[in-house]
């Protein structure tokens, strides 16, 4: 698939399709994640931006708490000609299974051939589910209140398989590419997920009334695998009223399913309702490999080695990266620690209105976990 740029398929949809189809029949068997032991090793990616300070401080609050966790650091360079970094990072993810990630920054004005590398290494290690908890924090001032939803965004086709053309100059065509064996598996992975919280309601966003056969298909597909959780309520709403109903009422949404493009829409305006980017966690899943970051993929580059970027939304990555790990006490620990420390409205960073800085957060996040360790030992 990843023969095949732009310059290289042909101007016939069918033969620009075909590299997609070869992808996804590619069975690949993978080993579960390593553990020697005793201890995990994860891939570390910094990124760019506010992404290498932001990991150095998970390291940081990980080694304080004992974390049973080693992290291979991997740097890909975005600014590098050749594709060789992000391919490396790409290996040492297969051999690891899970890692952890920041930002890594995408240049527009370079050339189509030229492609986001967070995209190559997401669609790579076919990482089809973005999922993201949206939920309101305590002690953080935001419009709405009482606000807890999960998005879950297909996150390998779409509007973002990376196949452009202007055969005719002046005339782009861009292909969105919606597949019924993937909408078939990220909406049946929303209903498993919306199983297993104990979830009510999934709700599929869409804009079926102008795409009837892409986005028709995949409102479809969803219709089938509702029709397997009888438990759960399926209904849909179109994209646009969709952000329209959640700036309004937000507490309405329970679980959403989405192709990418709406996905990447509605978690950024989710993500500011319940106080910004640097607040919310994200996890790409697939069927052999877990990638954390940032729910928002932000490189934050203009607030980056300033100590004042919120550590937050990233700790909390870590913690969603440690539940996968299994490492449950870990993960509820430093969770609690962070929740905590955002009560606290004197720590709050910048972004969310106070004059806090990085560290500040992160030593009260330390200071809570000892806390919280002595209690243990006195017990
Ligand atoms: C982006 O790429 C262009 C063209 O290669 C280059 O001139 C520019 O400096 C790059 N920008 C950054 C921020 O790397
Ligand atoms: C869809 O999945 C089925 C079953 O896994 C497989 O046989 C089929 O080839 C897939 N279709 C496409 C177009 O990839
Ligand atoms: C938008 O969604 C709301 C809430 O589900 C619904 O009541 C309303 O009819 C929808 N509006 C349109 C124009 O579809
Ligand atoms: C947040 O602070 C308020 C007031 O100080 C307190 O009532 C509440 O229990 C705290 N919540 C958490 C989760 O710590």
């Amino acid at each position: 698939y990843l023969e095949y740029g732009v310059e290289n398929w042909g101007n016939t949809y069918k033969s620009s399709l075909q590299p997609l189809y070869i992808f996804q029949k590619r069975a690949i068997r993978i080993p579960p994640p390593a553990k020697y032991g005793g201890r995990h090793t994860v891939t570390l990616i910094p990124g760019d931006g506010i992404g290498p300070e932001l990991l150095s401080h998970v390291r940081e609050v990980f080694r304080f708490s004992c974390v049973p966790v080693d992290f291979e650091v991997v740097h890909v360079n975005s600014a590098a000609e050749t594709e060789d970094d992000i391919n490396n990072a790409i290996t040492a993810i297969r051999r690891n299974g899970v890692a952890l990630k920041g930002n890594i920054e995408t240049n527009h004005t370079k050339p189509p051939s030229v492609k986001s590398r967070n995209n190559l290494l997401r669609t790579s290690l076919d990482l089809y589910a973005n999922v993201m908890h949206c939920q309101s924090l305590p002690g953080v001032q935001t419009r709405h209140k009482n606000i807890d939803i999960m998005i879950i965004r297909e996150n390998t086709e779409g509007e973002y398989s990376s196949l452009e053309h202007e055969s005719v100059s002046g005339v782009v065509e861009s292909l969105k590419i919606i597949t019924r064996n993937n909408s078939l598996r990220i909406a049946d992975y929303a209903f498993q997920l919306a199983r297993e919280k104990g979830r009510r309601r999934v709700t599929a966003v869409h804009k079926a009334n102008i795409m009837k056969l892409a986005d028709g298909l995949f409102l479809q597909c969803c219709r089938e695998v509702a029709s397997g959780y009888p438990e759960i309520t399926f209904d849909s709403m179109i994209v646009d009223n969709t952000t329209m109903q959640l700036v309004s009422k937000p507490q309405q949404f329970d679980v959403m399913v989405m192709p990418n493009l709406y996905g990447n829409v509605v978690s950024n305006v989710c993500a500011g309702l319940v106080g910004g980017p640097g607040l919310v966690p994200g996890a790409n899943y697939g069927r052999d490999y877990a990638v954390f970051e940032t729910a928002t993929r932000n490189t934050g580059k203009s607030i980056a080695d300033r100590n004042i970027a919120n550590p937050t939304a990233m700790l909390l990555a870590s913690c969603m990266m440690l539940d996968h790990l299994k490492l449950y006490d870990y993960a509820s620990l430093i969770r609690n620690a962070v929740l905590v420390t955002m009560n606290e409205t004197r720590l709050h960073t910048a972004d969310i209105g106070g004059q806090g800085t990085t560290s500040e957060v992160v030593q009260s996040v330390m200071r809570v976990i000892q806390s919280k360790g002595q209690l243990t030992a006195e017990l």
